[in-house]
């Protein structure tokens, strides 16, 4: 169906170039104010401002109405895939208990692994399909996804099985992450190298037979992966076609940071605990540091130094981290207006950085995350708003009126 979209109060993100931004290109925000855009195939296929408006034979007129519109967010680090919610954990941790205690007594990621090999993969696909359908109409319009509650060849499988099959039937883009390396199963605690054993032997080969992944994510932290253990698996992930994206400084000086740069990561995800030298590092990269400012902010740890990060030139992302132990939200308008209230992002900053350098971080920036042409229009439509800057701002408010995916709304 082709649509001509007339009465945009505000056209947001409107780029010919899909570049990555850093450092002060994120604070630079394209707009076309009262401006119309057209639709064909589901694909952008024109814009500009309303005055220019082309007469359109054989599209579809949808009057805006003064909405707003702008790409749909990019959640480039989620964990959809879960077997059950962890609110008892939640619970434990208001009595005091931290997330390494809960990790501790065999809670966290290994209750969510127990939990997943006990459930089948036609259950699995039906509740992140539900989380998916959420997701969308709070404006998501591409996402990543990782395994890592199976922790055993089976479960690894299944998991990006169920990735694969959402990626197949979803309308929006999606990537998948082998995240196989997210802690050690009990069985394994003494013997680490057996487990990297079953990743590099038995879950690679596996995954890279069926085209299971896109990219290969190691959770580089004390007490789950070292940097040399996070190395020689990426390693062996690079060599089965797969991008690296690595789980780094989330609560410690883990060294993740250092490990990505040097192996050419796509991104390095997290970045709580950040220290000059890996903020500098990371600056003079061509790595995306993803910030996931949810995360921190359910762990109540100190948010990701995202004003260092933009002041000495890094290019940021971020993402929700969806998942039922850090992070059980995957609400992207929180996500943009907590990095504004606790981070300092400008709100140009935070919609760019949940955007197109979201996009980048899944390699997705040629289909999604701006208003140009040949892009996918996968749009948010917004209430009645004042300004760019009244998003962040009203932060309580649900100000997505609608949300359009592939030119149709849903
Ligand atoms: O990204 N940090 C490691 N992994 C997840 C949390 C996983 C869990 O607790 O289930 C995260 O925060
Ligand atoms: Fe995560």
């Amino acid at each position: 169906m082709n649509v001509l979209v007339t009465n945009i109060q505000q056209l947001v993100n409107v780029r010919r170039e899909s570049s990555l931004l850093r450092g002060k290109e994120l604070a630079e925000l394209p707009v076309i104010n009262h401006a119309y855009l057209s639709i064909k195939d589901g694909l952008i296929f024109d814009y500009g401002e309303m005055k220019d408006v082309p007469r359109s034979e054989g599209f579809e007129n949808i009057d805006a109405n003064g909405a707003t519109v702008m790409p749909c967010w990019c959640d480039s680090h989620t964990h959809l895939v879960f077997a059950a919610s962890r609110e008892e954990e939640f619970v434990d941790k208001l009595k005091g208990l931290s997330y390494a205690d809960i990790a501790a007594k065999g809670g966290g990621i290994l209750n969510s692994a127990r939990k997943l090999n006990d459930t089948s993969e036609a259950i699995l696909f039906d509740q992140a399909w539900q989380r998916l359908q959420e997701l969308m109409k709070l404006g998501t319009g591409a996402i990543e996804i990782k395994s890592g509650y199976g922790l055993s060849v089976a479960g690894e499988l299944k998991m990006l099985r169920v990735i694969k099959r959402i990626k197949e039937k979803s309308p929006i883009p999606v990537k998948a992450t082998f995240l196989g390396a997210h802690a050690f199963p009990l069985e394994f605690n003494e013997d680490h190298q057996g487990y990297i054993d079953q990743i590099i032997h038995e879950m690679l080969p596996a995954i890279a037979a069926d085209q299971l992944a896109d990219y290969i994510d190691v959770f580089c932290e004390k007490g789950f992966f070292n940097k040399e253990e996070t190395e020689t698996i990426c390693c062996a992930g690079i060599k089965s076609g797969l991008k690296v994206k690595i789980h780094a400084n989330q609560l410690s000086l883990s060294g993740g940071v250092q490990v990505g740069l040097k192996l050419g990561a796509l991104s390095v995800d997290h970045l709580e605990t950040m220290d000059e030298e890996a903020i500098h590092l990371l600056a003079k990269s061509n790595t995306i540091g993803t910030l996931l400012p949810t995360a921190a902010y359910f762990l109540r740890m100190s948010f990701q130094p995202a004003r260092a990060l933009i002041d000495a030139g890094c290019a940021i992302a971020l993402a929700s981290d969806f998942n039922p132990g850090s992070s059980p939200s995957g609400n992207m308008n929180t996500v943009v207006s907590m990095s504004c209230i606790q981070m300092k992002l400008l709100p140009e900053e935070a919609i760019n950085a949940a955007s197109i350098n979201a996009a980048h971080a899944m390699e997705l920036e040629k289909e999604v995350g701006s208003i140009t042409v040949g892009k996918r229009a996968n749009l948010i439509f917004t209430k009645s708003i004042p300004s760019i800057a009244f998003l962040p701002y009203a932060f309580g408010s649900n100000l997505i009126d609608k949300v359009m995916i592939n030119g149709s709304f849903i």
